[in-house]
């Protein structure tokens, strides 16, 4: 699904060189749920940006469902991220004027889809989140949470194939942050490859494999802890 080999990203100021991502290799096969943890500041969004076709890297390789995406225009590339990609980020980015269903719908009316079907599954969306009753609300009438849950039924809504999460739980409680973990698996079972940031180990630990991220690069957590090694040979 995702493969990144020896990626690099390099942000430059007139001061200072930042290599958020630098020699970072990671394979993603197609209907895995990775959870990736690593200290703040280790490049987690920057992947999940990169990965989301959001932003450019700077060196290296990164092919997505067999296509290389440095070879991809600026047209495809936000062709795939509508057709294919989820994204539930740290900043929501629901639109302010939108009431909570239409801000569902917006991804879709990308699409080009019919209204019927728009309305439809930004409903069935909604209702996976338990905020039917929230619909015409806007944004800035919600909770953070609540906020955060329209902004996971936005992502579900188009049944992407590759879903990028980042911090999806975040802002919730234990009880709704477990919750949103359930729809997560509930996705992942229906064939959705998904990739997760997370700082809580305990959701970490319901995904099928994860990946740790520091200074910019996967770390092998087999070579790191010996223990780890001894289990799995
Ligand atoms: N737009 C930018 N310009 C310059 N430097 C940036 C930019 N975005 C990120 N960085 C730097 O890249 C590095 C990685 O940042 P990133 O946001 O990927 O970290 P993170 O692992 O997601 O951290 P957190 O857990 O705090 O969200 C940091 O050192 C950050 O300062
Ligand atoms: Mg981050």
């Amino acid at each position: 699904m995702l493969k990144m080999t020896s990626l690099a990203k390099v942000y430059r100021t007139e001061m200072v060189e930042t290599y958020a991502l630098r020699d970072f290799n990671l394979t993603v096969k197609a209907g895995e749920f990775v959870a990736v943890t690593g200290p703040s500041g280790s490049g987690k969004t920057t992947f999940l940006t990169i990965a989301g076709l959001l932003e450019a890297f700077s060196g290296g390789s990164y092919w997505l469902d067999g296509v290389d995406v440095s070879q991809m225009d600026d047209d495809r590339r936000s062709r795939i991220r509508n057709e294919k990609i989820g994204f539930i980020f740290q900043a929501f980015n629901l639109i302010p004027d939108l009431n909570v269903l239409d801000n569902i719908e917006v991804p879709l009316r990308y699409r080009g889809m019919a209204a019927a079907e728009r309305k439809k599954r930004a409903a069935e969306a909604l209702a996976r989140v338990g905020l039917s009753a929230r619909a015409k609300h806007y944004p800035a009438e919600l909770s953070g949470g609540q906020q955060q849950r329209v902004a996971i039924a936005r992502a579900l809504a188009g049944s992407p194939k590759l879903l990028l999460a980042d911090e999806p739980t975040g802002n919730l409680d234990s009880q709704m942050a477990r919750s949103v973990m359930d729809l997560l698996e509930e996705l992942h079972r229906e064939g959705a490859t998904i990739v997760m940031v997370t700082h809580d180990p305990q959701l970490a630990a319901r995904a099928q494999r994860n990946v740790h991220v520091i200074d910019g690069q996967v770390v092998d957590m087999a070579a790191e802890l010996p223990g780890f090694k001894l289990e799995a040979a």
